[in-house]
């Protein structure tokens, strides 16, 4: 659905995105994580025909950036940190006037259907301007669905949300990801970017790395088995260090850390050796890093 290739983007002559080449498939959710600078909503406002690249190209859905942002416009939502909406309008005028922008076919029925699915309706009359925050970034995101777009861009689309309301969003997005539509997602809350996103992206200028979570957690930590044994011994320890596939073992109090490269294989094995050497095996788990884990070894590593 996206393919950028060397997509640059400078300011005043400093680099705020560099050399971006991504892959975007179509009906994924993709995450965008990165720290403050990193170059995220750029790419975001370069992708969605609102800034120009510097240099490098991209296609969307195979229209080419620069060449069809007409046509990409009409395939893209956007959601941006700064949802530009009329003050002074009721909710359901600033939708439809989007609606109408766009050419969408029936606004009214349009509007209505997504000022409902997002808890407004009832507020359909009132002006935007007297919205909460979070009032009005359902408002734009219904602005950026507006014309049902296959691709969307959602840049925090849950910052300074409520937790109920991030809630609502996050479930709002999943229900967005079965309608197969391709999602965008720049984001600074990694739980959020577990749950909804099918690979992510880091970027701090430059991509630092790209794949599932998963993918990510075992390039950068291996894969590892915890043990907790009522009580370890060194006969037991030198009992799985003694076994051919175990790369490392760590001691931790009465549990033992095993990285071993195929777990589904080897810890049936691994507790078979266990049993042998006298251990009593309490619980068998999978290690498993946080995103947070992943992504400051990732952004440290980076700026080092
Ligand atoms: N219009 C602009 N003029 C000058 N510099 C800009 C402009 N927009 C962005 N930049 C610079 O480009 C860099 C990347 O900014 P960007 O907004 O893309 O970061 P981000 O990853 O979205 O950060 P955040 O997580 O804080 O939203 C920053 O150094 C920023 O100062
Ligand atoms: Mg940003």
């Amino acid at each position: 659905m996206i393919e950028t290739h060397e997509l640059t983007r400078r300011f005043n002559g400093n680099l705020a995105v560099d050399r971006l080449t991504v892959d975007v498939r179509e009906g994924e959710v993709f995450g965008f994580l990165g720290p403050n600078g990193a170059g995220k909503t750029t790419t975001v406002r370069m992708l969605a025909c609102l800034i120009r690249p510097t240099s490098g190209t991209a296609r969307i859905n195979g229209y080419e950036l620069g060449r069809d942002n007409q046509q990409i416009r009409r395939i893209c939502g956007i959601l941006t940190e700064t949802p530009g909406l009329y003050e002074k309008l009721s909710a359901q005028a600033n939708l439809l006037y989007f609606a109408q922008l766009y050419d969408v076919e029936n606004p009214e029925a349009q509007v209505r259907k997504y000022l409902q699915m997002l808890g407004l309706w009832d507020k359909r009359d009132e002006p935007v301007g007297t919205f909460s925050k979070g009032m009005r970034q359902k408002v734009a995101i219904a602005r950026a669905l507006i014309h049902e777009p296959r691709l969307l861009f959602l840049d925090e689309p849950t910052a300074a949300l409520d937790p109920e309301s991030a809630k609502t969003v996050r479930d709002f997005i999943e229900e967005l990801k079965g309608e197969k539509r391709t999602i965008f997602l720049c984001t600074h809350n990694l739980d959020e970017a577990e749950r909804l996103c099918d690979r992510i992206g880091v970027i701090r200028q430059r991509l630092i790395a790209v794949d599932t979570p998963d993918g990510l957690r075992r390039s950068l930590f291996g894969r590892q088995t915890e043990v907790q044994l009522a009580e370890v011994t060194p006969a037991i320890v030198d009992a799985v260090s003694g076994l051919e596939f175990v790369a490392h073992v760590k001691q931790d109090g009465n549990r033992l850390r095993i990285s071993l490269a195929d777990p589904d294989a080897q810890n049936p094995v691994l507790v078979e050796q266990l049993v042998r050497a006298g251990a009593k095996v309490q619980y068998v788990s999978e290690v498993k890093h946080s995103l947070e884990d992943v992504y400051l070894t990732l952004v440290r590593e980076e700026a080092r």
